[in-house]
């Protein structure tokens, strides 16, 4: 299916991980050109824009720092003239489960920096450049996750930072962006369980994937194509000229967490 996507000029954040990537490699299917954003990790970068194809301009930025996004908005539009659709993807999952009691502000504040603040940061300028270029249509799609919508034992800030990025800032920034571009939409796509480097160690652990497959329709985990492929048709406006503010879950199914173990449920204490 045409997603109508060629010569649109996209900008992915983190397009350098595992999500980031496979949903860079499907917009070049597509015949548009790219912005590749990435925080460390250059060389990925850099062999991602050898596979791709089409014309790229890469970028590296920490995003929870104001002048480098708005260094990363300015060199992509100094590049290309135009920016279409913005997809913020980049984010940090800290793999240790450690509740709010014992939860160390730097933590917290970390998390909430990298994966809400600099959100706001990337809407904020994407939209800035809006105002200015006034494109016919524009598409802004944010990666959230499964945590936003259940919940995270042990990563409260993380399911914080999700919950505020897909609930509020989708919801919000869907009606602020048709004052200025008015065929612009705002969507979210929050991933369960991802095959990427983010996830790949705790995947390893069979007890940590029983407990993940238990808790969906589908019994498996995600691959990144798979959530590439939901945030290319929000991106699409051909393929969901008509969707904006939604927040689609590609989770398999899934239901909720597995809080017990069976093992640690007594039948006759119920
Ligand atoms: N994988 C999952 O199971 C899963 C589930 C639900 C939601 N998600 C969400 O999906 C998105 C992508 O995750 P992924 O699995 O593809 O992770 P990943 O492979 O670890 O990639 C994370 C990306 O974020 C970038 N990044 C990290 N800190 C940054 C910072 N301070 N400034 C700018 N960029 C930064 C990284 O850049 P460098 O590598 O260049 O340093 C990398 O490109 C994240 O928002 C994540 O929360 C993932």
């Amino acid at each position: 299916m045409d997603s109508g996507l060629r010569d649109k000029v996209v900008l992915v954040t983190g397009a350098s991980g595992g999500i980031g990537s496979a949903v860079a490699r499907l917009v070049a299917q597509e015949g548009a050109r790219l912005v590749l954003h990435g925080h460390k990790n250059a060389a990925q970068l850099a062999k991602l824009k050898a596979e791709l194809g089409v014309e790229t301009y890469t970028h590296l930025a920490d995003l929870t720092v104001e002048e480098e996004v708005e260094g990363l908005f300015e060199a992509a539009v100094g590049h290309f003239g135009q920016l279409d659709v913005v997809v913020a993807n980049a984010g940090i999952w800290p793999k240790e489960d450690v509740p709010i009691h014992r939860m160390s502000l730097e933590r917290w504040e970390r998390t909430l920096a990298t994966d809400l603040t600099s959100v706001f940061l990337c809407a904020r300028a994407f939209f800035r450049v809006l105002d200015r270029l006034r494109p016919e249509s524009a598409a802004l799609v944010l990666v959230g996750s499964t945590a936003a919508v259940f919940g995270e034992e042990g990563h409260a800030d993380y399911a914080a930072a999700k919950a505020a990025m897909t609930y509020g800032l989708t919801r919000t920034l869907k009606n602020e962006i048709v004052r200025i571009v008015p065929r612009g939409r705002v969507n979210a796509v929050c991933p369960g369980w991802t095959w990427t480097p983010m996830s790949e160690e705790g995947l390893r652990d069979p007890d940590l994937v029983r407990r993940v497959l238990t808790t969906r329709a589908l019994r498996r985990v995600a691959r990144p194509e798979e959530v590439a492929q939901a945030i290319v048709f929000l991106a699409s406006e051909r393929l969901a000229g008509h969707v904006s503010g939604e927040i689609l879950t590609v989770a398999g199914g899934m239901e909720g967490r597995l809080l017990h173990h069976p093992a640690e449920v007594d039948p006759t204490q119920a």
